[in-house]
């Protein structure tokens, strides 16, 4: 078994990685390195993962068509976990056309080499941001979801399009995943988990959007890992269209201020809080229904708050030395 993982030195994909490395298959990876956060994390990343004889790293950007062909006719996968992206709701606001190159014209060259190159199955990341406003809660993936409102939610949503019509035309089997704040060990830089516990421990003041009036469903890394690791040997049945949408979230919202004590609590810090107003693009309110996840495989996402967040300040306080 040979998988391709896209993004393979982002938060997921070296979980992904990680995991998968422990059985029996062999992966090859592939990432840009591109600069939106620290470059330094992304290589400590491959570095964690350097050590294990079956997983391959290649730098290599998915917008570019003729590394994408040659990559895929070369190697020949028999599955592809596609999670490289220009991440980011904030970001999309000046920088739209990073979203274009790699969550449009990348995706487009994921779903070539998959159908050109008879892929058994794709898994690729799409994104809780695609529900919008929505005030249907918990989020379905019977819901409606029409009305983005960031560039970046508007690319995660064209994903699930494009690769809804290449599993009509061509048969490919292909599975959407809608991610729900991730966070843990090796998480992003530019998440809230991340930039609170930095800012906690240099007594600094954290930036708190909405006045604090927010939500979010947290989703920890491990149950990510474990759903996509599950999802990858169920592809969509053949009869029909072979595409499948799942929410993977852990299915409870959490206040952002109990998100906030729950950081103060595994630090033992207090933290100043900078109250701001909304930002342009963020939703007030994320839930997963997960009934969809549960029904396939029988599993349901379950690290709490407490733990996980106190499991990624201890990470981080080894990672950095702080
Ligand atoms: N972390 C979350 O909370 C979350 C939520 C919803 C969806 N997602 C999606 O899950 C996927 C993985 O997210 P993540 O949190 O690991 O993000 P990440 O930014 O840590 O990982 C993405 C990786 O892809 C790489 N990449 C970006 N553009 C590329 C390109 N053109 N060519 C090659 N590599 C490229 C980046 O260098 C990065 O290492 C993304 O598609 C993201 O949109 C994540």
């Amino acid at each position: 078994m040979k998988i391709l993982i896209t993004g393979m030195a982002g938060f997921i994909g070296h979980a992904v990685a990680k995991h998968l490395a422990a059985q029996n298959v062999e992966i090859v990876g592939i990432d840009n390195l591109n600069d939106y956060y620290e470059v330094s994390l992304k290589r400590s990343r491959l570095a964690d993962l350097s050590g294990l004889n079956n997983v391959r790293f290649i730098e290599m950007d998915i917008a570019d068509r003729t590394a994408m062909v040659a990559l895929f006719a070369e190697e020949k996968f028999d599955k592809v976990v596609h999670l490289a992206a220009q991440a980011g709701v904030r970001y999309s606001l000046d920088n739209p056309h990073a979203y274009a190159d790699s969550n449009l014209v990348g995706h487009l060259n994921v779903l070539e080499g998959c159908r050109h190159t008879k892929v058994k199955h794709l898994i690729y990341a799409s994104s809780s941001s695609v529900y919008g406003m929505n005030d249907k809660v918990p989020f379905s993936v019977t819901d409606r979801v029409d009305e983005p409102i960031s560039l970046y939610a508007a690319t995660k949503k064209a994903n699930e399009l494009m690769t809804h019509t290449y599993s009509h035309l061509y048969g490919l089997p292909a599975t959407g995943l809608r991610f729900f704040t991730v966070y843990g060990p090796w998480g992003r830089p530019d998440m809230a988990l991340f930039k609170f516990t930095k800012a906690i421990l240099a007594g600094q003041p954290l930036a708190v959007y909405n006045s604090g009036n927010m939500q979010r469903d947290f989703t920890y890394i491990d149950d990510i890992v474990e759903s996509i690791v599950r999802l990858l040997d169920l592809p969509p049945s053949a009869a029909g269209v072979p595409h499948a949408v799942y929410n993977i979230g852990h299915g409870s919202p959490v206040a952002l201020m109990d998100f906030i004590r729950a950081i103060e609590q595994a630090i033992g810090k207090q933290a100043i809080c900078d109250y701001q107003p909304m930002q342009p693009g963020d939703v007030p309110r994320t839930w997963a229904d997960t009934e969809a996840l549960f029904d396939a495989t029988g599993y349901r996402p379950q690290m709490g708050v407490e733990q996980g967040v106190a499991n990624f300040v201890q990470w981080y306080r080894g990672y950095y030395g702080v």
